[in-house]
């Protein structure tokens, strides 16, 4: 079914990483015709481009002067959103466990926060969006119509992403992802800018066990309650 109305419609789903945030949201947008925005591609473009020019990604006063040298970009082709740096494409690159460990030292930085606040509400004003990240239902769109706070043990979570990086041929171990899973749940959970948590309205599910198939079904019968559809 399709959500049509004269509004449009934004649905914020949050939790730490690897829950499966993104593999589902990316299914519900295109079965209710919404955008479908990675918000966490934008931290790691920005993790991406300091790591690119030697910047200590925990600097703030190295990372902050960078950010006015920067552009970044959110562009969608056929659905399937790409993330543009300095007019360069640069979303395959910003899927290593290198660029995921900076984009979690980075968005801990204030000044990042802000930078790419605007960009993330003024893409959910024109379309209708589900939105993945940490901090959408409690701080990018307060208003949203339906807040998800999806999560999973760190075991089940560490699992998903070490088979995902295993299919894209990065060379890891599960207890390396186990590892750097955790570490990034401490940093992501405990930082002074927009901790990682639930909205107060949120619905909590937790995907523990689930296949992904279950999953989506039970993020989709989720929503279209949530929006009387
Ligand atoms: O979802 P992801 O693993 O691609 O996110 C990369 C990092 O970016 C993650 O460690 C936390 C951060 N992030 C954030 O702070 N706020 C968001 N809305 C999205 C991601």
């Amino acid at each position: 079914m399709e959500i049509r109305d004269n509004k449009p419609v934004a649905i914020a789903i949050d939790g730490p990483s690897g829950a499966g945030k993104s593999t589902i949201a990316r299914i519900l947008a295109s079965e209710l015709g919404c955008l479908y925005v990675d918000t966490g591609a934008l931290y790691r473009t920005v993790g991406y481009a300091a790591l690119c020019r030697g910047i200590d990604v925990k600097s703030v006063t190295e990372v902050e002067p960078m950010l006015r040298e920067i552009t970044v970009e959110l562009r969608h082709q056929n659905g399937v959103q790409r993330v543009w740096l300095n007019g360069e494409d640069v979303s395959d690159r910003i899927r290593t466990p290198e660029v995921s460990m900076a984009a979690s030292a980075v968005s801990a930085l204030p000044p990042v926060r802000q930078f790419l606040f605007h960009l993330q509400q003024d893409t959910a004003r024109r379309q209708s969006v589900i939105m993945d990240g940490r901090d959408i239902g409690t701080v990018v769109l307060p208003f949203a119509d339906v807040k998800i706070f999806l999560t999973a043990s760190a075991e089940d979570r560490a699992q998903r992403r070490y088979l995902e990086l295993q299919e894209k041929g990065v060379d890891t171990s599960y207890d390396e992802v186990l590892r750097d899973m955790k570490e990034r749940d401490h940093n992501d959970a405990t930082r002074a800018a927009a901790p990682l948590k639930a909205a107060d309205d949120a619905i909590l599910v937790d995907t523990s066990g689930n296949t992904l198939e279950q999953s989506v079904a039970l993020l989709k019968e989720i929503i279209l309650n949530a929006l009387g559809v």
